[in-house]
């Protein structure tokens, strides 16, 4: 497809100083490719290390926060605005993940929410969504994606859909070890496809939309996830802490 693609590295709650900037600088080093867009989400103590290390470097590598909250500033203890990331270098949000949906309580209320805050502020967003496994096994994983997508998208315009990525990330193949096979991911991101269609008829934001897969992937197993036709990139979170693991999957991505 014309579709660049997309690979984003999840650290989630993990690494420390010196790790951090460790696989910052190694990352730094080892990826030079223009073919692939690559956005690391460290946590948020270290996102402005993280973006000095590739502003350092002269690194294409950008740096996106795991979350954040829409107001812009005010009584939100233990909140971060928009603005301070951009403050410190970020122009890239996570939304929608899996873990702040089903271990934080996230709602597609407040999913929505800032996604529109995201967007208005100009930042890249990256909506995760995907099904758990008894959602799977009943048959309901189009349509689990297709409502959080109504929900997560709703009063995005299609013009806005330029700064928005899909991450495809079945619940079951998260840290698992369990990769939903080449088949089934191609089946869920042809299906989402689809609902963006239809979400946006008449317009080419179905075909010009990157849409991730993630769950469990690494090197071994990138290479045919990406070559699906539907399958635009990845959202790595295990394999995105080691450079080799991660490099691996951006080399397949190429
Ligand atoms: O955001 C990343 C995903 O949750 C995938 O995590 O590669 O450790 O399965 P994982």
């Amino acid at each position: 497809s014309d579709r660049k693609p997309t690979i984003g590295g999840n650290w989630k709650m993990n690494l420390h100083t010196g790790d951090a900037k460790a696989l910052a600088v190694g990352l730094a080093e080892a990826v030079k490719t223009d073919a692939v867009d690559v956005t690391v989400f460290p946590a948020f103590p270290y996102l402005a290390m993280v973006a000095g290390v590739f502003c350092d470097a002269g690194s294409q590598i950008k740096v996106g926060a795991q979350d954040f909250y829409h107001q812009a500033n005010g009584a939100y203890t233990g909140e971060v605005s928009l603005s301070m990331l951009k403050d410190v270098g970020v122009a890239t949000v996570l939304v929608g993940h899996s873990e702040r949906r089903h271990v934080i309580g996230e709602t597609d209320v407040l999913i929505n929410e800032k996604v529109l805050a995201a967007l208005e502020a100009g930042f890249e967003v990256v909506l995760a969504i995907g099904e758990k496994l008894e959602q799977r096994e009943a048959g309901q994983t189009d349509f689990i994606n297709y409502a959080q997508m109504c929900y997560g998208l709703a009063g995005v315009s299609a013009e806005q859909m330029s700064k928005v990525t899909i991450a495809y990330e079945p619940v079951w193949a998260i840290g698992t070890g369990k990769t939903a096979s080449p088949e089934d991911a191609q089946a869920a991101h042809a299906a989402i496809r689809g609902c963006l269609s239809g979400i946006y008829p008449g317009t080419d934001v179905y075909a010009t939309t990157r849409i991730q897969y993630g769950g469990s992937m690494k090197p071994a197993n990138a290479g045919e996830l990406l070559a699906q036709p539907d399958i635009d990139g990845g959202l790595i979170g295990g394999a995105s802490l080691k450079v080799e693991d991660f490099n691996g999957i951006i080399t397949a991505a190429q």
